[in-house]
């Protein structure tokens, strides 16, 4: 009774408990929702083949005695009960043929199913993976609209979205369980996924591909939101950076460009124009660092300048021993970055 009552507990809480930003079983749009049915179906006729084979053992056990008794070794009559385990392994193979065949007609239903989002009205993001973030680069049919950002994406709800998955150097492996399932980004190749949000939300992806050392700390946010808000931040998002308007800010700048940041990094609109980190145009826009690591606040953003090394080891980000009114300058320097 006690591990009912704690059964029932479980699934209460688990039942009250908002859906997860990173949960298969919480789909927020069509895509998820179809793999989500046939996971529903697989695990109801597996449990069913269970249930089956566990309780034909459990009669086989209870009846054992009476048979052995009942049936004393009599040489001569064995042809009776081979017939029987014959129909019994008949029975066996053939549900299991059966059972099989229904799994591969859901799995072939569930990809046709997956193949028939309508694209109209899409929003086209090239996702390239590198070790380890993701730089998304939104297309337009208007090239004067396209825009770079990392590590978020912003997609509007009820619209269809096709990434197109590219990865610069080794394998990754996109998996926003919430819209969709996985698909790998291999070097030399093209994959696209295509989903559509259709409950606004914060969804949280995975990298789900070892990827070398900080595989695990490679996340990616999809933020859906009504549309008239993703446009407003597209648009937003293609905008240059403005100039900073307070002297703490501007000289912040200058450390920026006077350091090694515009090596790698790109802030729209200024001379820092680096394409091998991400793209920092509106970096105080974003609500995490470092991949979907750490919130974008001052302290993790100094900690971050200061000693990546320290937060996420093995990053291509170099340390940067900088004073303290430099590090304060620039921090207020970036936060300009809306
Ligand atoms: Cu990228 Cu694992």
């Amino acid at each position: 009774r006690r591990a009912t009552a704690l059964w029932l507990a479980v699934a209460a809480s688990a039942s009250a408990a908002p859906p997860a930003p990173q949960d298969t079983l919480h789909a927020a749009g069509p895509q998820a929702a179809h793999i989500g049915n046939l996971w529903n179906f697989t695990l109801g006729l597996c449990t069913l083949v269970f249930v089956l084979v566990l309780g034909a053992c459990l009669v086989a056990l209870w009846r054992a005695p009476k048979v052995a008794q009942r049936e004393a070794p009599d040489m001569t009559s064995l042809a009776q009960p081979e017939r029987r385990v014959h129909r019994v392994v008949g029975w066996g193979v053939g549900v299991s043929i059966v059972g099989l065949l229904a799994l591969l007609a859901a799995d072939v239903f569930t990809t046709r199913a997956l193949a028939r989002l309508p694209l109209r009205d899409a929003v086209n993001i090239e996702l390239v993976g590198h070790q380890w973030w993701w730089e998304a680069r939104y297309q337009y049919d208007d090239p004067s609209k396209n825009f770079v950002t990392a590590n978020e994406l912003h997609i509007p709800v009820g619209r269809p979205v096709v990434i197109t998955l590219r990865s610069n150097d080794v394998i990754h492996s996109l998996w926003v369980p919430n819209l969709h399932g996985k698909r790998d980004l291999i070097p030399g190749r093209t994959a696209v996924l295509r989903f559509q949000a259709d409950k606004p939300g914060t969804y949280r992806s995975q990298c789900a591909e070892f990827c070398g050392l900080e595989h695990a700390m490679m996340a990616l946010l999809v933020v859906a939101e009504p549309s008239p808000v993703y446009e407003a931040w597209a648009m937003h998002q293609n905008a240059p950076a403005t100039a900073p308007a307070d002297a703490l800010a501007q000289r912040g700048q200058q450390v920026f460009q006077g350091k090694t940041c515009v090596m790698c990094h790109t802030v729209s609109g200024t001379e820092a124009q680096g394409k091998f980190g991400p793209d920092l145009t509106h970096l105080a826009s974003r609500s995490t660092i470092a991949a979907g690591m750490f919130p974008n606040n001052r302290g993790h953003l100094g900690g971050w300048i200061a000693d990546p090394q320290s937060l996420k080891p093995g990053v291509n980000m170099p340390s940067n021993a900088l004073e303290p009114d430099d590090l304060q300058a620039l921090l207020a320097y970036l936060e300009t970055l809306k």
